[in-house]
C-alpha cells in the first residue's frame, strides 16, 4: 500500500464549517505497470458538505495526475461515476462526504466489480451496453402513426415511471451475485430498461422481448437478492420491477 501524505484541500471552507482530515484509499491498477491492483492512499482535507467526487478530483488535479476514471455531469443523471464507495455501490457525485466519512476517517473508493478494469477506476462497458442492447431499447410500432399524438393515460403513464428514471449507471448490475458468477446473465440494469418498453402501451414488440427475457439469460437467472434495489441511486424499485417482467414472461402479456 503507498500513502500520498502532504494534505491539501478541496477548497477553502465557508467560515464556521470545520474541514475533515481524510485518508482517502484507492484501488490503483495500470495494466501497463501492475501485475494486480494495490490500494494507495492519499491524505486530503474536505469539507463535509463536499462529495465524493469532489476528492478524487481534487486526488487526480493536485497528487496524481494519472488517475483514471469516468465522470461527466457531476449532478447525478449521467451514471458516468458508479463506483465502490466504502463497499457499496455509489454515484461518487451523489454521495457526500459526511455521509462516508468523519474527521480523521478513511473513504474506500474501488473500481464497480464484474466488469474488466481498464486502468484505477474505470472498467469495461461494453459488456453491459451488450446486454442493454440484447433487450431492444428502442420504440417499435410499425402501425400507421395517428394525426396526433400517441395518446396514453396517467395510468398507463405511471406503469413506466419508475423504469423510466434509469441512468443505465450499473450500480445495479455490478453488484448482483448472479452476474457476478455469470457474465451471461443479462442483469438487473437490463431487464429495468426492457420493462420500460414492455409496459409502454404504444411499443408492438412486447412478445419479442418477453421471448428474450425468458431465455436462460433472462429473468429466470434472478434469485432476488435484492442488492440491485440497495445499490439504485435513482431509488428504482428493480426487484419489484423483475418481478413484473418475470409475471409477463409468465403469463405472455404485459
Ligand atoms: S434481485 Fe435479482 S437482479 Fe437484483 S441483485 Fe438479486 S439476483 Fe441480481
Ligand atoms: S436501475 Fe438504477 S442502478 Fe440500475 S442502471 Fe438504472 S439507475 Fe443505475
Ligand atoms: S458524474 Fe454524472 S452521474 Fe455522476
Amino acid at each position: 500500500m503507498t500513502q500520498m501524505t502532504a494534505p491539501t484541500s478541496t477548497s477553502a471552507a465557508p467560515v464556521g464549517v470545520p474541514m475533515l482530515n481524510l485518508k482517502v484509499k484507492i484501488l490503483r491498477f495500470d495494466p501497463d505497470k501492475d501485475k494486480k491492483a494495490h490500494w494507495t492512499t492519499y491524505d486530503v482535507e474536505a469539507q463535509p458538505g463536499d462529495r465524493v467526487l469532489d476528492v478524487i478530483n481534487h486526488v487526480k488535479w493536485y497528487l496524481e495526475p494519472s488517475l483514471t476514471f469516468r465522470r461527466s455531469c457531476m449532478h447525478g443523471i449521467c451514471g458516468s461515476d458508479a463506483m465502490l464507495i466504502n463497499g457499496r455501490n455509489r454515484l461518487a457525485c451523489k454521495t457526500l462526504v459526511r455521509d462516508v466519512a468523519k474527521n480523521g476517517g478513511t473513504i474506500t473508493v474501488e473500481p464497480i466489480r464484474g466488469l474488466k478494469v481498464e486502468k484505477d477506476l474505470l472498467v469495461d462497458m461494453e459488456p453491459f451496453f451488450d446486454s442493454y442492447k440484447a433487450i431492444m431499447p428502442y420504440f417499435i410500432n410499425e402501425s400507421p402513426a395517428p394525426a396526433t399524438e400517441r395518446v396514453q393515460s396517467e395510468e398507463q403513464a405511471e406503469r413506466m415511471a419508475h423504469s423510466s428514471n434509469c441512468i443505465l449507471c450499473a450500480c445495479c448490475t455490478t453488484s448482483c451475485p448472479i452476474f457476478w458468477v455469470n457474465g451471461s446473465y443479462l442483469g438487473p440494469a437490463a431487464i429495468v430498461q426492457a420493462h420500460r418498453f414492455i409496459f409502454d402501451t404504444r411499443d408492438e414488440a412486447t412478445h419479442q422481448r418477453l421471448g428474450i427475457l425468458n431465455q436462460n439469460t433472462g429473468v429466470w437467472r434472478c434469485r432476488t437478492a435484492y442488492n440491485c434495489t440497495e445499490a439504485c441511486p435513482r431509488d428504482i424499485p428493480i426487484t419489484q420491477l423483475i418481478e413484473e417482467v418475470k409475471r409477463a414472461v409468465m403469463y405472455g402479456q404485459a
